[in-house]
């Protein structure tokens, strides 16, 4: 496992941890919004460092580019379940949306995780 999947499967946990209180607000935005805070992180110091982007586009192997796409996907996905739970907090309206987009996003977030494996660079 390289350090940066570690990270990533350190940041899941705080995910899970966030999932796991899901019915107490003052437990459950603080883990996600840091999750997201996390997430957001280390896809910039993977673009810094490692120019992530371009090395996709100039080795262009099938698992990495399902990688990045899941990754792009995962981050795009925040954007929208964050408002939705915001909007679930200060109105109480639009469960099913928050709910809906929370396991799609999900399923981004582990499909990231899991072709991490497959897609770092040798
Ligand atoms: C990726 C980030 C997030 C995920 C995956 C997520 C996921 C979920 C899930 C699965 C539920 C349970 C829904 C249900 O049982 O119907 C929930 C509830 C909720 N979420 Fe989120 N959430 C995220 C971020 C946020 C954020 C940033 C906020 C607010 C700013 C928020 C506010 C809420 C509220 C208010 C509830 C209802 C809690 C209650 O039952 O009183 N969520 N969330």
């Amino acid at each position: 496992m390289t350090p940066v999947i570690a990270y990533s499967t350190a940041v899941l946990a705080v995910i899970a941890a966030g999932l796991a209180f899901r019915r107490r607000r003052r437990v459950h935005i603080p883990l996600m919004l840091s999750a997201f805070v996390l997430d957001v992180a280390s896809v910039l110091y993977l673009q810094v460092q490692r120019q992530a982007v371009q090395t996709a586009v100039g080795k262009p192997t099938t698992m990495l580019m399902i990688h990045v796409s899941l990754a792009i996907g995962t981050i795009l996905l925040y954007l929208i379940v964050i408002p939705l739970g915001w909007r679930l907090a200060v109105t109480g309206k639009g469960r099913p949306q928050h709910r809906r987009a929370a396991v799609l996003f999900l399923l981004f977030r582990v499909g990231t995780w899991v072709t991490a494996f497959f897609a770092t660079p040798g």
